[in-house]
């Protein structure tokens, strides 16, 4: 059963990252599945800093500069064109680990307030 604090296409999104994520180290892949994810975060953050500018919401500035880093990583990793199997493995896990951060902490943070402003 869902828990009644899940806001429905925040919690959504951040399961097909995961997903996107799982791609990545999985040998047949190439850097398609890194710009895809680069495609797939840069809507999801938008659509998040949409929310929060509308809202006013209080922790924009420190939200937005952590978006803004993993744009940054992310173009870095692309320009970088190495894409074996063994760099998308520490790709995999290093992008893993920041967006597993960032989902649970500063976007939960967001999802309490988007709850209380009643955006679903
Ligand atoms: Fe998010
Ligand atoms: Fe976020």
């Amino acid at each position: 059963m869902r828990k009644t604090s899940d806001i429905l296409w925040q919690d959504a999104q951040h399961q097909v990252l995961f997903e996107i994520l799982d791609l990545i180290s999985d040998p047949e892949a190439d850097e398609r599945v890194i710009e895809h994810l680069r495609d797939y975060t840069e809507n999801h953050f938008s659509l998040e800093e949409r929310y929060m500018r509308e809202l006013c919401y209080p922790g924009l500035d420190a939200h937005l500069s952590a978006h803004n880093r993993f744009r940054e990583e992310i173009e870095e990793i692309l320009a970088g064109g190495q894409c074996d199997a063994q760099f998308r493995i520490i790709i995999g896990t290093f992008l893993t680990e920041w967006l597993t951060r960032h989902v649970f902490g500063i976007d939960k943070e967001l999802e309490s307030f988007l709850l209380k402003a009643n955006v679903r």
